[in-house]
């Protein structure tokens, strides 16, 4: 059965005419050429960067290990930055940036080089050297972007820290990484209020720990302490230095960045990322996926504290020498038009966001968006989770008015880059679905056997061949590297994500199939969630679980036994939320907290999560019970009607 043309989004002709693949016939060659030969694609992509040495050679696979460029020499930094600066891209801008109270700052291409190399030179005034980590915790604005770019300019290694997250997030991170160097600032504006970065590392400082110096940008001029011979103002630092430092070659598999993610199990995974094909896999997926021309003013939404922001608001876009749009703030702030009227008045043409987002901006209602003119768009993208086909249709007719291609992206921190995605002037588009594999990548599903399914039969997201933009390892823990993405399906590498094919061959995906929670496009691991709270002095137990939510895709449960003699009051069900709240970031905070007197278990002890699940969503269980170890748990857990 094919599916009838009304339901395909065709790509309009105009725009397929001057796409880089112009039709569906010309991916398909594309794609089986690239499949039968990746090493070929990879290396024509790769040379169209600048490398001090060119590789030897394009791949070394001794699974799970990959080295991508072996031989090769380049900086990133360069790459996004100097080599615009023989041409007219000099003078173009680069990064065009609004704060939340509505500042605005320009940087043109020679202007962040310069701010740039002065950073460099800060960071190496400071003592950091090739290799060494630096923890990046900002608010969304240019000093993020430079700080990340002056680490790579120097063969720093650079792990930014969301905004959101808490104290003791940075503590963990710190505890990891051991990182010697922290850059922040004051502070930083969400939804008019001012999030305190600088108190967060100084509470995070408190014990022992790796860190010698904090450099702190002055943002909003808040009343914070400086502990003298430990923090240095940026502004001061940056008086202080020459604006010439050359870029040091690297090599290709040299650490480019650290970006902690959530796993299923323990403690956030410290992801990994290289320099050669890391730099080849951003590069190419802008190029093609949001076919940028010099004239785009482009505007990816994500915040930098995660992989999003690094690889399509910095790396991929400035490869491409593109103008890129920064705001700093929330999108209903001080009404809930920030963005549409931001697109109308910079001349955004291509916009990439998440679905929870465009879920509120339905939610606030069509009036917002019908007040500014969005005719200068002419792409949108979204990135997080499955779009709901509802969401993609609004998105379509409200804001892309009818005639922009919805690109949508999938991948994930650990792929560094987009891997399935359309192309906006060849692919014909259905909601919801993410459509077929970029260039180069071999996605298939599986059975548990690892045997490739039947279409239209969900099964296992696996990747069957490496990509160059992949994670190298989990920092520092190569057996958990092992464990957590290549033993699940023999000789793949497992996403974690579960879905199916459709009969034209259109990949549908479902979401996580472990026990990762997606919040609002915001990744969390189940027992990330519960050993915060388990941390708690009254809780003994506590089991957490995704249902789903209409506006963030999934909201947090928490079943949680208490200590014996603990009265389980409304007032302990706040304390734990804000607990969970302070322990990780806002975005863990459980939307419901319920207490229960036991926990359904396995007989083996193991909690099953999949009964909790269908508990919180549906109040019911269906499935399978006879594992369960006693019967009478289920009927406390289920409320009485
Ligand atoms: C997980 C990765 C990549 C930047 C943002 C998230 C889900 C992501 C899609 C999409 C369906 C998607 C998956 C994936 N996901 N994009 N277009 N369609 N699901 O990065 O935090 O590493 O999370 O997000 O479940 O595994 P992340």
């Amino acid at each position: 059965m094919t599916t009838p043309a009304k339901y395909l989004f065709k790509p309009p002709p105009q725009f397929s005419k001057r796409a880089r693949i112009s039709s569906f016939a010309e991916y398909q060659r594309l794609y089986e050429e690239s499949i039968r030969k990746p090493s070929q694609f990879w290396a024509r992509e790769a040379g169209e960067l600048l490398w001090e040495k060119r590789w030897k050679k394009v791949l070394d696979w001794k699974p799970p290990f990959a080295q991508w460029f072996i031989g090769g020499k380049i900086n990133v930094a360069e790459n996004c930055l100097d080599r615009h600066l023989n041409g007219p891209r000099k003078n173009k801008a680069a990064i065009l940036w609004e704060g939340e109270p509505g500042e605005k700052r320009t940087l043109t291409y020679q202007q962040l080089h310069r701010q740039v190399c002065l950073f460099s030179n800060v960071l190496k005034r400071n003592g950091v050297k090739k290799g060494h980590r630096v923890l990046i915790y900002m608010p969304l604005i240019p000093e993020a972007v430079i700080a990340m770019l002056a680490c790579a300019r120097i063969g720093a290694v650079h792990s930014v820290i969301f905004g959101g997250f808490s104290a003791a997030s940075i503590q963990e991170r710190l505890a990891d990484s051991k990182a010697k160097i922290i850059v922040t600032a004051d502070g930083g504006y969400r939804r008019g209020q001012i999030i305190p970065l600088k108190r967060n590392v100084d509470h995070a400082l408190q014990g022992s720990h790796s860190v010698r110096r904090v450099i702190v940008f002055r943002r909003n001029y808040a009343d914070i302490p400086i502990h003298e011979g430990r923090d240095v103002w940026w502004h001061r630092e940056m008086e202080a230095v020459q604006a010439e430092c050359p870029a040091e070659p690297l090599d290709s598999e040299h650490p480019l960045f650290i970006l902690y993610t959530s796993g299923s199990t323990g403690k956030p995974k410290g992801i990994l990322h290289t320099t050669g094909g890391y730099l080849t896999g951003v590069y190419s997926t802008t190029k093609y996926i949001f076919d940028l021309r010099e004239e785009d003013v482009y505007w990816c939404t994500a915040d930098v504290g995660w992989i999003a922001g690094h690889s399509y608001v910095v790396y991929g876009p400035l490869s491409n020498g593109a103008t890129c749009l920064m705001y700093e703030g929330a999108p209903n702030w001080p009404e809930p038009d920030r963005f549409w009227k931001m697109i109308a008045e910079y001349g955004v043409t291509i916009l990439y966001t998440a679905p929870t987002a465009i879920r509120s901006f339905i939610k606030w209602g069509d009036h917002w968006p019908a007040r500014h003119d969005l005719s200068s768009l002419r792409l949108l993208g979204t990135v997080g989770e499955p779009i709901n086909p509802e969401a993609w249709r609004w998105y379509h007719h409200h804001i892309g008015g009818d005639r922009c291609p919805i690109m949508d992206t999938w991948w994930q921190t650990e792929t560094g880059a987009i891997l399935i995605s359309p192309l906006p002037g060849a692919t014909p588009l259905k909601p919801g679905t993410a459509t077929f594999p970029f260039f180069g990548i071999d996605a298939a599903i599986v059975d548990d056997e690892g045997r490739e399914v039947l279409d239209g039969t969900e099964g296992k997201l696996v990747l069957r061949q490496p990509w160059p933009s992949m994670l190298r390892t989990i920092y520092e823990d190569k057996k958990r590297y092992k464990k957590q993405y290549w033993s699940e399906v023999k000789g793949c590498y497992f996403t974690g994500d579960g879905a199916h094919r459709d009969p034209e061959g259109y990949f549908w995906i479902s979401g996580r199939i472990d026990d990762v929670l997606n919040v609002a496009g915001h990744r969390l691991g189940s027992a990330e969630v519960e050993s915060a709270l388990i941390a708690h002095p009254s809780v003994a137990e506590a089991a957490v679980v995704g249902r789903p939510d209409e506006l963030k895709g999934q909201g947090i449960v928490a079943f949680v036994t208490v200590r014996t003699g603990i009265p389980t009051t409304p007032a302990l069900r706040k304390e734990l939320r804000e607990y969970v709240a302070q322990q990780i970031g806002s975005i863990a905070k459980p939307d419901e907290v319920r207490f229960t007197e036991a926990l359904p278990k396995t007989r083996s002890g193991k909690i099953m999560r999949r009964l909790l699940k269908e508990i919180a969503t549906s109040g019911q269980v269906t499935g399978d019970i006879t594992t369960l170890e006693d019967f009478n748990v289920l009927t406390q857990l289920i409320p009485e009607e």
